[in-house]
């Protein structure tokens, strides 16, 4: 009997000790044996430690910094481990996330030769944040990879064609006169534009992508606006294993949060569904998908594409407005040669004449200086599918996961010159790439063919926007803002942006 449990435990126990040693081999060993390969080709980094690789040192900055005095210096500030790290190891090197391996990008030229490398479709996006953000975008265009991607690209691309976008803007202006008549109605001396102008690029993405109304916008909206706060204002440790469970609340917070979103988006599905049975369907976003549901589009990826175009369509535009209004708040001469330039060819009329917003340069150039000083997306993440030849010298390994520092690029002096770091719109008057020395040193709107997709969208509602306050407002910078911008997945103003405005 004793021989019996004596062989019961031992088993047990070898088990364990299997499970155990695998466990460890495929956290820590298959990323340090791709991490050995990518050493091979020369690519070194700073030393990570078990379980948390580079964390500690990224953390350490986590505390915003904050000052009265506005610098556009911000790389160094938002990111000083990855000045750091390429002080040491150059504009390529491997850092790591918990157990992920990255390879660190902020050299355009090895960007240049991946993207003749991979096409589009192969291009991958790291497991790690795929799992991570599920919540938030599920599988949606942003996160989806291969044969899928492919199909949901094809079928949004329609959504944003000319006709389509044409017919946004009179609803686009209307959402915008409506915030700007309640500025002027307030009397209030000071006003958090960031907080309004989010809010209003909300109400446009929720009418002209989903034709819903303000309230049930705003629910959407104040949702995934706890959401992103959840999944990427506080500390969770990304990468390291079982770092959910290190941090309960916020993953429940998180999952908790996303299925309310789910079933929201459920909803008004149902109600478009419902509503065009017997009549012409709308061919705004949500028409298009609906449309292509019934050639295999699943509810799940119907819900899962909303949602990715709900946030993805308001935020990163109003980020772009908010801190083109802090840079001409900062410099007058600019703010007044953008009024004048919207008043000569567009008028103060309440009409807005979309074919006359191309003849707006000084606005593109101002529109352009700012996305490379603030990029709403301050980066792009991919994840190889395949082992990548980029050169005799050079080969990525399959999995290997890839962090593309798009603020590092905008602000890096040996692509722009000495005044990197200084607001100079007219860069982009005869140059679509800025003066920059590499044309991949520039890209707010991401590369190749996962480029961003509501770009031009952005174009129109940015125009629109900015012109309508430009014709109604003057407006300086309010003693009260203090110049903190910070990462949660986009780049915000952390203490929003109050501005004095003054009705013309
Ligand atoms: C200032 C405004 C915007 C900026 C700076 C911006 C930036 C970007 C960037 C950098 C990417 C590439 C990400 C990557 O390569 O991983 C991207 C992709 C994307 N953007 Fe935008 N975006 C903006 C506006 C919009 C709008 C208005 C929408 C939707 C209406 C949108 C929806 C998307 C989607 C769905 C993708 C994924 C495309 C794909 O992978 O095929 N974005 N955006």
């Amino acid at each position: 009997m004793e021989t019996i449990l004596l062989v019961f435990v031992i088993a047990i126990v070898m088990a364990l000790l299997y499970i155990f040693c695998r466990l460890i081999f495929s956290l820590w060993g298959f990323p340090i044996l791709a991490y050995r390969k990518l050493k091979k080709n020369g690519l070194d980094g700073p030393s990570p430690w078990f379980p948390f690789g580079n964390l500690s040192e990224m953390k350490k900055k986590t505390i915003n910094f904050q000052s009265s005095n506005i610098s556009h210096d911000i790389h160094s500030t938002l990111f000083p481990f990855f000045t750091r790290w390429q002080n040491s190891f150059g504009k390529t090197f491997v850092y790591w996330l918990g157990t992920e391996p990255f390879l660190y990008i902020a050299d355009p030229e090895l960007l240049k030769k991946l993207s003749a490398e991979v096409t589009a479709k192969n291009w991958g996006k790291p497991a790690v944040f795929r799992r991570d953000r599920a919540p938030m975008f599920g599988n949606g265009l942003v996160m989806s990879e291969g044969k899928d991607w492919v199909r949901h690209r094809h079928v949004i691309t329609p959504a944003f064609n000319p006709t389509n976008l044409k017919a946004m803007a009179s609803l686009i202006v209307e959402t915008t006169i409506k915030m700007l008549d309640n500025w002027k109605d307030s009397g209030a001396q000071e006003i958090d534009v960031e907080r309004e102008i989010t809010a209003t690029t909300g109400d446009i993405i929720a009418k002209t992508g989903f034709g819903i109304s303000d309230q049930s916008g705003r629910l959407v909206f104040e949702k995934l606006r706890s959401l992103q706060m959840t999944l990427f204002k506080t500390s969770r440790l990304v990468g390291v294993p079982f770092g959910k469970i290190m941090h309960p609340k916020e993953t429940l917070e998180a999952r908790k949060l996303g299925q309310e979103i789910n079933q929201l988006f459920l909803s008004i599905i149902d109600e478009r569904r419902k509503s065009i049975k017997g009549s012409t369907p709308q061919c705004d976003l949500l028409g298009l998908l609906l449309k292509e549901s019934e050639r295999g589009f699943t509810t799940q990826e119907l819900v899962d594409e909303c949602k990715t175009f709900f946030f993805g369509g308001h935020e990163t535009t109003a980020l772009a407005i908010t801190w083109t209004m802090l840079l001409l708040a900062t410099h007058q001469d600019w703010q007044h040669q953008l009024r004048e330039e919207s008043r000569e060819v567009v008028g103060d009329n309440k009409e807005i004449d979309v074919d006359m917003l191309s003849g707006l340069n000084k606005m593109g150039w101002v529109m352009n200086e700012a996305l490379r000083l603030y990029p709403s997306s301050p980066n792009a993440q991919r994840q190889a599918k395949a082992d990548i030849h980029v050169s005799d010298d050079l080969s990525i390994p399959s999995g290997t996961n890839m962090w593309i520092d798009i603020v590092g690029m905008h602000h890096d002096p040996a692509l722009w010159g000495e005044d990197v770091n200084e607001f100079k719109p007219e860069r982009f008057k005869d140059d679509i790439h800025g003066g920059c020395k590499h044309k991949m040193g520039y890209l707010p709107f991401g590369f190749g063919g996962r480029m961003c997709i509501g770009r031009n969208l952005t174009f129109l509602e940015y125009k629109i926007v900015l012109t309508l306050i430009l014709t109604r407002f003057s407006f300086t910078i309010s003693p009260t803002y203090s110049h903190s911008p910070s990462v949660e997945l986009t780049l915000r103003p952390s203490y929003g942006l109050p501005l004095a405005l003054q009705p013309l």
